[in-house]
């Protein structure tokens, strides 16, 4: 298979193609990305003279650089490229509805024009809303999303589905909770702690910390992924969750345990605005119908990859002075050339 990681220089899409390129030499990878400020392509340093790999610089909201891709044929697209911080959302909602909405409907239409095989669509759990205590999201739960991010994954996961139910476009959704491990950039909850705590800075906790995510490892999310791509039945979604509920605050005070750091570094802060309370999915389709479970417990996935932080610390700071930014520019597109 030749497969489109769209988003490929992100968190996720980042590990994805390493995920694709280490467990199946068969399949050739073309990775998209815009390289925002989210994308980094010193992430990928260590697969880029794979000969079945190939990074492509463009944008999913130009007809021109999705066609250009499309053209050369692609069997399956699995699309990640997102703008993916609420925060972010909060103070610049147009760049999600821009990239999150109208570059899924490029992506759609292109893969309808060029009649791929499968269409993977990475949503995710935030798309249900917030639960209360109790609860569970499952597939058949309304859509109903509080923040301009989240509105803007449903949209695209409704144009999706349309895509599907019109023209008979051969897609599966997926909707995953919180991932964590490496390569995320820290301004997202466990790596900023990580990296503050590592610099004895202080660890904002917005409101009273009492917020619930469900935490899976990035690769198992890899893994549920590449089973939605090879065995995910046309038309369907698949929740992806990993019973792994814990509070903000407690997340920060066992990162901090890990380092052996004091929990007088917790700084609560002022909530963020609409703050979903609580977010929890139930997985059962997927391990039911295409038998992926969860397989790194948590102790361990959050030990690995406060590890991966102390060992990395190169790749984070260059995220924090913005020098990953020029390297693109500088050498990659060289190398590219040569
Ligand atoms: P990320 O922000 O780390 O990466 C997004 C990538 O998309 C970046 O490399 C960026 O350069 C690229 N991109 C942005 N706009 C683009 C455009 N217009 N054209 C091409 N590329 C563009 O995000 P992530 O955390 O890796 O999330 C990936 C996907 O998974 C997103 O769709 C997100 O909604 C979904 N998701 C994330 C999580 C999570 O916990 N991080 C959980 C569930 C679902
Ligand atoms: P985040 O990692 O941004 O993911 P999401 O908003 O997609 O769930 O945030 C995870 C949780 O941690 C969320 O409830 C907001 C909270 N949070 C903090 O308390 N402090 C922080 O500095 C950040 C970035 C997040």
């Amino acid at each position: 298979m030749r497969v489109l990681v769209t988003g490929g220089a992100g968190f996720i899409g980042g590990n994805f193609v390493r995920y694709l390129l280490s467990s199946n030499t068969n399949d050739s990878v073309i990775g998209l990305d815009a390289l925002t400020y989210a994308g980094n392509i010193e992430s990928l340093m260590d697969v880029e003279d794979k000969p079945n790999y190939t990074f492509v610089h463009g944008d999913v909201t130009s007809h021109e650089d999705v066609e250009a891709v499309f053209a050369v044929g692609i069997d399956a697209v699995v699309h990640f490229a997102a703008e993916s911080h609420v925060d972010r959302s909060i103070l610049d909602p147009g760049a999600f509805v821009r990239t999150n909405v109208l570059g899924t409907q490029v992506l759609l239409d292109a893969a309808r024009k060029y009649g791929v095989k499968k269409f993977v669509h990475v949503s995710t759990d935030e798309v249900y809303g917030a639960l209360g205590s109790t609860g569970y999201f499952t597939e058949e739960t309304p859509l109903h999303p509080n923040s301009p991010y989240s509105a803007s994954k449903a949209g695209s996961d409704l144009l999706v589905q349309a895509y599907h139910h019109t023209y008979g476009l051969p897609t599966c959704i997926t909707r995953c909770s919180n991932n964590y491990g490496p390569y995320q950039f820290p301004e997202k909850l466990i790596p900023l702690t990580i990296v503050r705590a590592m610099a004895n800075e202080p660890i904002p906790v917005y409101g009273d910390g009492q917020q619930v995510r469900d935490w899976l490892h990035v690769i198992d999310h890899c893994r549920a992924i590449d089973a939605v791509l090879r065995e995910g039945v046309s038309g369907e979604v698949y929740n992806i969750g990993s019973d792994n509920e814990w509070t903000n605050l407690r997340i920060v005070e066992r990162i901090l345990d890990v380092l052996g750091k004091p929990h007088d570094l917790i700084q609560f802060v002022e909530d963020r605005p609409g703050h979903d309370r609580r977010y929890a999915i139930d997985a059962t389709k997927i391990r039911r119908e295409l038998g992926w479970a969860p397989t790194i417990p948590f102790d361990e996935g959050l030990a690995s990859t406060v590890k991966w932080y102390q060992e990395n610390e190169t790749w984070w700071r260059r995220v924090q002075s913005g020098e990953y930014q020029s390297f693109f520019e500088t050498q990659y597109s060289t190398r590219l050339s040569q």
